[in-house]
């Protein structure tokens, strides 16, 4: 796997002048942090050897580089999900091929369905914290001691630091701020009453299907990592609304700005 993750590696350095140490998963929510990144260079996914070409609606291909602020960034538009049929490999190879090029610290983004009876559509969910219930693991198979350990900790699995740098930056710009614990599922079937409530029981705050491979790769590799989800929807017990693709888009658009501000200002302000 490594002579993969190093052709398409050296295929994304000749491409780009200066190489960030800084990479962006913008999901649902955060797909306009773009028109705020500066002197992009894109590099569509269809282009780049190795790489599986995202198909869901709303998710376009390309990874950008260019400039958040000062700091240069290497931002994922568009990224890979298990429900599309990708195995766990496709899905967490953009964050292998990262690590290579020299990324440290990983910021990701989505839209998730919120348990937590305290939830609102439209807040905004520090994660801090993940249950992985996808019925495979990432790293599942002979582990590359080159990549990282066969038995990685999980237990800061989201950065302390930059949750509580997204704190300070959300109280500063008056922003409501949630935190909690988001449980990874594979979808792509919305959760039914019961399975929100489950979720819930558990331990869950927020629902929602992406994200939890790619941070669970991104710690094998040893990059920090900050995680945020738009409440695009409220599941459970008593919740008669039925959620769509489209609201679940129309949500996250609504909630985009705040997002954006924050995301902004802890990219600059992140070491
Ligand atoms: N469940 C799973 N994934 C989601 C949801 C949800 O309610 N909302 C947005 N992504």
């Amino acid at each position: 796997m490594l002579d993969t993750i190093k052709q398409t590696a050296d295929f994304i350095r000749s491409k780009v002048t200066e190489m960030p140490s800084t990479a962006i998963i913008l999901g649902t929510g955060l797909g306009a942090l773009v028109d705020h990144i500066d002197d992009k260079v894109y590099i569509p996914y269809a282009s780049i050897p190795n790489f599986p070409v995202s198909t869901v609606e709303g998710h376009s291909g390309n990874l950008i580089f260019g400039r958040l602020g000062t700091k240069p960034v290497l931002a994922m538009q568009g990224r890979f999900h298990y429900y599309e049929g990708y195995d766990m490999k496709q899905v967490t190879f953009p964050v292998r091929v990262m690590k290579e090029l020299g990324i440290e610290t990983l910021f990701v983004s989505n839209a998730a369905g919120g348990m937590n009876k305290e939830f609102r559509v439209g807040d905004i969910m520090i994660i801090t914290d993940h249950i992985n219930t996808f019925p495979e693991n990432p790293l599942r198979g002979k582990n590359d001691n080159r990549l990282g350990p066969r038995f990685p900790a999980m237990t800061e699995a989201y950065s302390h630091k930059l949750i509580a740098l997204a704190d300070e930056i959300a109280a500063e710009k008056g922003i409501r701020v949630m935190h909690g614990v988001y449980v990874g599922v594979t979808g792509p079937t919305f959760e039914t009453p019961a399975e929100y409530e489950y979720y819930r029981i558990i331990g869950g705050d927020a629902v929602g299907m992406s994200t939890v491979p790619e941070v669970i790769v991104a710690n094998h590799a040893g990059m920090k990592v900050f995680g945020v989800s738009v409440i695009t929807d409220l599941g459970g017990k008593d919740v008669t609304e039925v959620p769509t693709h489209e609201d679940v888009q129309l949500a996250a658009q609504a909630a985009q700005p705040k997002m954006m501000e924050i995301m902004r200002e802890l990219v600059s302000r992140a070491e």
